[in-house]
């Protein structure tokens, strides 16, 4: 079997590396070809990790050397089976993906995205028969977390829903099924609606915030706390999900003052160097 990745940044390499370590071929497309570059050093420092963990069972190079990059759509898309569209959270930017993937591939070809909040109907809309588009959650990073969140479209088929449940125990990850299309799936709604409560415990002065994470670290087994999570994953798109959901759901998914104060002092998390927590 043969996947195409759209998309080779944090999540579009991750998912790339997933499918050559389950020895499916991959072609990996981006507009920018200096990012994919720098997925190839990223992918290859994945694997040294589980290499020296003792977890390959193959050696680098033949992982890798399923791996094919593309430098256009058209040669990346030949011969694949699934699609797996991880470019920029941006609809406009995933229905132009979409509206050219229809035109070079056939109607048996699955056409999938990695969105976390997009409408996938929306983004389905776009294509002559939206019952092969569909909702393919990985989460970060790729190749270490074992969940696969499956989001049906308004039109997606039991047959692609099928494909896609296949593809899923080929790479070996766990699946669970976004039943209705509905703004943060089953994922982000929850993950948002914990994270809105923590800070607004921290607004009140209930807790700090190494406290809050340490609850959830030892009261509840959570490998990070809300704070260390939303540090690592970039408070900005946090804020931005958060703003999405408002949309959908109002004052549940009110944003926190908190986070946008945080957000505009360019307090980002990890990759400026200060979030909730300091870095530098
Ligand atoms: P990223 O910013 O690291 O990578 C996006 C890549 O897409 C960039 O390399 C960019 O050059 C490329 N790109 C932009 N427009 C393109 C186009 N028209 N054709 C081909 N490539 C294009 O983003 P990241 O974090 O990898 O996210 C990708 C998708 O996965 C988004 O939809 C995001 O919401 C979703 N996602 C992200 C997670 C995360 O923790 N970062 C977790 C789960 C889903």
């Amino acid at each position: 079997m043969k996947v195409t990745v759209i998309g080779s940044g944090i999540m579009g390499s991750g998912i790339a590396q997933v499918c050559a370590m389950e020895k499916l071929s991959v072609s990996i497309f981006d507009i920018n070809e200096e990012q994919i570059e720098k997925a190839l050093v990223t992918m290859k420092t994945s694997l040294g990790r589980f290499e020296k963990k003792g977890r390959l069972s193959e050696s680098i190079e033949t992982i890798m050397d399923r791996i094919n990059i593309s430098v256009s759509l058209k040669e990346a898309v030949q011969g694949s089976s699934l699609v797996i569209e991880a470019a920029v959270e941006d609809l406009k930017v995933k229905q132009n993906i979409f509206r050219e993937l229809d035109g070079l591939t056939s109607d048996d070809v699955v056409l999938g995205t990695n969105t976390s909040q997009v409408s996938i109907t929306s983004i389905a809309s776009v294509v002559k028969n939206p019952g092969r588009v569909i909702g393919i959650h990985f989460f970060n990073p790729a190749p270490m977390m074992n969940l696969i969140e499956i989001i049906r479209g308004l039109e997606t088929t039991d047959e692609t829903l099928q494909k896609v449940q296949e593809f899923s125990k080929m790479v070996n990850k766990e699946t669970v099924v976004c039943k209705k299309d509905r703004n943060g799936f089953l994922t982000s709604r929850l993950i948002l609606a914990f994270r809105a409560e923590a800070i607004r415990m921290l607004e009140e002065g209930v807790g700090t915030v190494e406290d809050i994470d340490k609850a959830c670290r030892l009261g509840f087994n959570h490998p990070m706390g809300p704070f260390e999570l939303n540090d690592f994953n970039g408070l900005d798109l946090g804020y931005k999900a958060f703003k999405s959901m408002e949309e959908v759901y109002g004052e549940r998914f009110k944003v926190p003052q908190l986070l946008e104060n945080m957000v505009n002092a360019n307090r980002l998390g990890r990759k400026t160097g200060k979030g909730w927590y300091d870095y530098e």
